[in-house]
């Protein structure tokens, strides 16, 4: 199926690696144009480079996305470089483990900022460009976190519940312009970043980083992780122009995590 996506331009935010950087390589798959963005210059510079060989016009933007004005830079070196916008990805993020306890003023700092209000900021210089598009998509990376209980997840259940409502929110205000909100909910990963996260976790519980990892596919329906290529699919597929009139939705693709009905 021709997804309608040859030709677009998107922004993903947080892709130089991970999530982000798969659902960049699945719209560069689909000839959609993608700005990637990232702080660390190296790992963009290849990522890009990976878009680009698939025949799409592929920009990397170096800014951080805990700050407004980090974000705006993003959004608009990504229109001006691109030639406008129609899709954005707010995907930027990530487990900062914590504790009512340990967690301090600063840490909650990087954790609201980068995994929540970057959401918010980008959106808000993005819409514009969107408004200008015949299909203007906008979708969150949020987590399941943010839709079943996993006690102890408290860095991450406070910002994928609070991104689900604020997509909702968003979905509402742009529905009359013609643009999508929806929000993806992403399983466990094995995402370049699970590396030194399941090595912490089994030093905490005292044994071996492969009986975290397994311990975790033993929660999920299919018995295993998610291939970060298959959130890519799945989200190229939520921005496709074919997909048309699905809005204000959170799509799990965590493998049968989820356990409500
Ligand atoms: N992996 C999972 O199991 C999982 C599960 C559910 C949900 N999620 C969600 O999926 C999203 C991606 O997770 P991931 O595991 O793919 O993350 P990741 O591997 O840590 O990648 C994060 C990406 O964001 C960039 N980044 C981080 N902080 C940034 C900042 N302040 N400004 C600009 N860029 C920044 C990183 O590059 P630099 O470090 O160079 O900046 C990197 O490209 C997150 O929102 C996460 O909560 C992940």
């Amino acid at each position: 199926m021709d997804l309608g996506l040859k030709g677009k331009n998107a922004a993903i935010t947080g892709s130089s690696q991970g999530i982000g950087n798969a659902i960049a390589n699945s719209l560069a798959d689909e000839g959609c144009n993608v700005a990637l963005s990232a702080r660390n210059q190296d790992r963009l510079d290849q990522a890009v480079a990976e878009c680009e060989a698939k025949g799409v016009k592929a920009v990397g933007i170096i800014c951080d996305l805990s700050t407004e004005d980090g974000c705006a830079k993003f959004i608009e070196e990504a229109g001006s470089q691109l030639g406008d916008l129609d899709i954005l990805v707010n995907n930027v993020g990530g487990m900062i483990p914590g504790t009512l306890d340990s967690m301090t003023e600063e840490t909650w700092g990087t954790v609201l900022n980068t995994n929540l209000m970057s959401f918010v900021y980008t959106t808000k210089y993005a819409v514009p460009h969107l408004k200008k598009s015949s299909a203007g998509r906008i979708l969150n990376v949020s987590g399941v976190t943010g839709k079943q209980l996993l006690p102890g997840a408290l860095t991450t259940t406070i910002p994928n519940t609070a991104i689900h409502g604020f997509a909702k929110i968003m979905a509402a205000e742009l529905g009359p312009d013609g643009i999508t909100v929806n929000t993806i909910c992403p399983g466990f990963t094995n995402t370049e970043s699970w590396g030194p996260r399941a090595e912490g976790m089994a030093k905490m519980k005292g044994i071996t980083p492969d009986q975290v990892r397994d311990g975790i596919s033993g929660q999920t329906l299919l018995g295993r992780w998610a291939d970060p290529q298959e959130i890519g699919d799945a989200a190229a597929w939520i921005v496709s122009e074919k997909n048309s009139y699905q809005t204000g939705t959170v799509v799990e693709v965590c493998g049968g995590f989820s356990k409500y009905i």
